[in-house]
């Protein structure tokens, strides 16, 4: 298996709940490296460029506002295939259809303030790591 990026996002509500390192901890846990990590405050556009795949769908202004509604914590990933292995830990994005154990089982109160965001493909991965960090900013590469 090849070695993946892939970002996660601890969203507002995992920070207002301060649960950003029990969330961690879960990552890290499950063997992830944390090539980088910095706690943000995402502008409208900002978080309408990150979701633009979204710009179209019903919740996309709900999206926006909720991911602008305090700080969150975007966390460049990597491990063996990191995307799939990533999306199982955090489990559905709905909660309610989340498999016991999971980030958003655990702690997501719903679809829209689910806790943690994850790349959904190999090549989002690396296109997500890049849309919030440098590389140079990577350990990976210092
Ligand atoms: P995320 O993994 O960050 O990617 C897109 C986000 O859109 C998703 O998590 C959800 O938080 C959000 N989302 C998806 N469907 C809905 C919905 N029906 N209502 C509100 N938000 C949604």
């Amino acid at each position: 298996m090849a070695i993946e990026r892939t970002l996660c996002i601890l969203k507002p509500d995992c920070v207002r709940k301060n649960l950003q390192g029990a969330v961690l901890k879960q990552i890290q846990d499950a063997g992830f490296k944390v090539l980088g990590m910095k706690m943000i405050r995402l502008t409208p556009e900002t978080a309408g460029g990150f979701y633009a795949v979204h710009k179209e769908r019903p919740f996309f202004g709900e999206l926006v506002e909720f991911m602008t509604s305090g700080p969150c914590v975007p966390v460049a990933l990597e491990k063996e295939n990191a995307v799939a292995d990533y999306r199982k830990l955090i489990g559905a994005t709905d909660p309610a259809e989340a498999e016991e154990g999971t980030v958003r089982k655990l702690y997501a109160d719903s679809k829209a303030e689910n806790i943690a965001h994850g790349s959904d493909s190999v090549e989002n991965g690396r296109i997500e790591v890049a849309y919030f960090f440098a590389e140079s900013e990577l350990i990976a590469n210092q």
